[in-house]
């Protein structure tokens, strides 16, 4: 596996009002070696000086910025910026199918203009020397057959794409919310599986209804990285397993007794920087998903975080309905 994309072994998906730095920062006291993903973000905003909406400490590596855009010169400006800022790769998003996205000709529309999605890679990938990615889906509306797909990749690949990120179900642009374009348009792991044996020098990346690290397993004898998402969202403390079980390291998993340690200061650390406490505590809803007392802890967090001048003590109280934190 080429030294630059050892991490995306395993990776958190990018997911806009989720990926923020709060939840990034959740996530490193739970792994510190996984890939993590920015939300998506306009080249544009980028371009036009909002660069704020892009800052991040070197806690977060390794972590890649993932964009949003369609035109080659602003999404190459918008990249350089990302690799002099010192994230360690920049993601093209060419898979999301939400309206407004849509109104904007990028994410998912770029599959249907696969010499521009080419041109888009290019002009990225000579602006900067970290590696520019694809993240995609395997079809669009009824651009779903292999050929299609293969093409898609094909041309990927010609034009110099190294490692390509597949969400292994197409995207319906009218009709399906985003949300019911994650479940509706059925799964198809196995083509991905055959573009790893036809492209074996490329890094494939598999996305989409991997639930638990168990499922993470033989996905990794096919292709070279597994992206989770959702399941994150409600269970984040499947992360803390990811060290030891997919990147092998030694050092024991911590229990969640231990982590809420770190995350009681880390609460902390951020209110003093004028972060209220919900934009924080909002990720850690699902941490005790399947231990007794968590549907309680859940109400109590989600009732009490957001109130005026919430604090750290309000994480402490909700911790004290967990029967047994220490698994
Ligand atoms: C709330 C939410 C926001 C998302 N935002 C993005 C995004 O900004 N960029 C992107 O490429 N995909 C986005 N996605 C799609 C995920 O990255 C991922 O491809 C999808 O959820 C399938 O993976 P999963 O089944 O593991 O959740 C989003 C998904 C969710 C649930």
């Amino acid at each position: 596996m080429p030294a630059a994309f050892t991490a995306d072994r395993f990776s958190v998906a990018p997911m806009v009002d989720v990926t923020t730095r709060s939840f990034r920062l959740m996530a490193r006291v739970l792994s510190k070696r996984a890939m993590l993903y920015t939300e998506m973000i306009a080249a544009d905003a980028i371009v036009h000086g909002k660069q704020h909406l892009i800052e991040f400490s070197d806690i977060e590596l390794p972590l890649t910025l993932q964009l949003g855009g369609n035109d080659p010169q602003k999404m190459a400006a918008a990249a350089k910026t990302g690799a002099q800022m010192g994230y360690s790769a920049v993601n093209i998003n060419a898979g999301c199918p939400s309206d407004k996205v849509q109104q904007g000709a990028f994410g998912a529309v770029l599959m249907k203009d696969i010499p521009l999605l080419c041109d888009i890679f290019q002009e990225m990938q000579g602006a900067v020397s970290i590696p520019v990615t694809v993240k995609t889906r395997i079809g669009v509306d009824n651009d779903d057959s292999w050929e299609f797909t293969l093409n898609l990749v094909q041309s990927l690949v010609a034009a110099g794409v190294k490692h390509i990120i597949l969400h292994a179900r197409k995207a319906w642009l009218s009709g399906l919310s985003p949300k019911e374009n994650r479940t509706i348009p059925p799964l198809d792991y196995a083509r991905v599986y055959k573009l790893k044996q036809l492209f074996p020098q490329v890094f494939f990346t598999i996305n989409g209804g991997i639930s638990n690290l168990e499922q993470c397993k033989p996905q990794l004898q096919a292709v070279d990285g597994v992206m989770l998402g959702r399941a994150l969202i409600d269970n984040p403390y499947l992360l803390a397993a990811v060290d030891r079980n997919i990147f092998g390291s030694s050092a024991p998993q911590r229990s969640r007794a231990e982590c809420w340690a770190d995350f009681i200061e880390l609460a902390a650390s951020l209110r003093a920087q004028g972060v209220a406490l919900h934009h924080f505590a909002r990720h850690l809803l699902g941490f005790f998903s399947g231990v007794r007392g968590a549907r309680a802890y859940r109400r109590f967090l989600s009732e009490h975080m957001t109130a005026l001048g919430a604090d750290e003590r309000v994480l402490a109280q909700a911790f004290t309905l967990i029967e047994h934190p220490n698994t």
